[in-house]
């Protein structure tokens, strides 16, 4: 990977001007330097970015950051024996999580999440995507799409979100899956939409989540309501969610262990991007890989995301999944770097404003005590991140 502007990563000699909180000049040898200086104000700030390693801020676009309760025990009942089905259908799962997260206000929803947030930022976050899905009635899915908005009052970062509904039939409805996608369809979706909650909306395609027809009937009210669309697709099986998805032109399908070669150019001929969530895969112990390359030679661009939750991926750190997404997945650092940057930007329908070093871009960036980028998927543990940049005002990183 050799540093050069092409979007992604700036060339050696560079500086970036930063004005308004937005890339407004990248300049790469000292005589347009000299020139700029005659122009600039004190208020502008220049970025220098000579001999240091400046990428765009990293951006996590799969996340369920807010949650109450813990699920070590469950962790303990998988070591001695029991599949992540089996535990979903006793009742434990997702729902012994949901139970937790009823019975937590806002405020301690918002506090549990703060150390898991600190931790994602430190990897090198500025932008990170918040899913709901452990409330499942419209009280409680509102209260974690607002705890997530608010950890923007806490913490120097953007959030967007997605109203993760139909995340699993609650224990109200057991039995009832079709009433549930009734009541997620004609009240949840309205009027998170009409109160702008949301940026997205997504659906658990799987047996241990809901059917294809299900899924459908959730797209179309995303899309009646002008809401964007995500799947959790082909995570355990293959439904032939993610086509289905990219058929409704879904902004990105994740998981996608199961997918196809049908389903891989429904995303191609769509735009849907790939996001590839290793942290899941490593947890449960996955055999089956995602079809890297066939995504790569149809063209789908590949995103990377934590996952983060109690479940199925307790790992609050984004270089910990591009170094999965490297050794389990074998991607290049390269494809990595990308995975959560730009091809992240578009799997939350951002890639207009973040995600790149590009003249108009918001300067969304992180600087790092590296010497080359394919260090940030090569090593764990030693985060070397040394400033935040965020919309252009600088932090330092301790
Ligand atoms: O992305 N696949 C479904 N949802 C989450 C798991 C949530 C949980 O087990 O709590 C996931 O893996
Ligand atoms: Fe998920």
């Amino acid at each position: 990977m050799e540093p050069g502007i092409d979007g992604y990563l700036p060339s050696k000699p560079c500086t970036l001007v930063i004005r308004g909180g937005y890339i407004n000049a990248i300049l790469q040898n000292e005589n347009e330097l000299d020139t700029l200086h005659r122009d600039i104000t004190d208020d502008v700030p220049v970025f220098d970015c000579k001999d240091k390693i400046i990428t765009p801020g990293l951006i996590d676009p799969h996340t369920h950051l807010i949650f109450a309760g813990s699920r070590a025990q469950e962790f303990e009942n998988r070591l001695n024996g029991m599949s992540y089905e089996a535990i979903a259908k006793s009742g434990g799962g997702i729902n012994s999580t949901v139970k937790a997260t009823r019975e937590a206000s806002i405020e301690e929803l918002v506090e549990l999440a703060l150390p898991r947030l600190d931790s994602l930022i430190r990897s090198g976050c500025t932008t990170i995507e918040v899913k709901s899905g452990y409330g499942l009635t419209l009280d409680d899915e509102v209260k974690m799409l607002l705890a997530a908005k608010a950890l923007e009052n806490h913490r120097r970062i953007n959030i967007t979100t997605t109203l993760l509904a139909a995340h699993t039939v609650p224990p109200e409805f057991h039995g009832r899956a079709d009433d549930y996608i009734d009541y997620v369809t004609g009240t949840i979706i309205p009027h998170v939409a009409k109160h702008q909650l949301a940026d997205a909306v997504d659906v658990f395609c799987e047996s241990v989540g809901f059917t294809l027809e299900q899924t459908k009937r959730v797209f179309l009210a995303a899309k009646e309501h002008g809401l964007a669309i995500k799947g959790h697709t082909e995570q355990l099986s293959n439904l032939g969610g993610s086509a289905l998805a990219a058929e409704f032109k879904a902004l990105s399908v994740d998981h996608i262990e199961y997918l196809d070669d049908v389903g891989v150019r429904a995303l191609a001929s769509n735009g849907t991007v790939a996001s590839l969530l290793p942290g899941a895969f490593y947890f449960l112990r996955e055999t089956q890989q995602p079809p890297i390359q066939s995504l790569r030679s149809e063209g789908v661009p590949m995103a990377i995301g934590s996952d983060l939750n109690p479940g199925t991926s307790p790992f609050a750190n984004l270089q910990l999944m591009m170094n999965m997404a490297c050794t389990l997945f074998r991607l290049t650092p390269e494809e990595s770097l990308r995975g959560v940057t730009c091809h992240a930007a578009k799997a939350i329908g951002q890639d207009q404003h973040i995600g790149q070093i590009k003249l108009g871009y918001r300067a969304d960036l992180a600087v790092w005590n590296i010497d080359h980028p394919s260090e940030l998927s090569y090593q764990f543990g030693m985060s070397g991140l040394s400033k935040r940049i965020i919309a252009g005002s600088v932090e330092d990183v301790r």
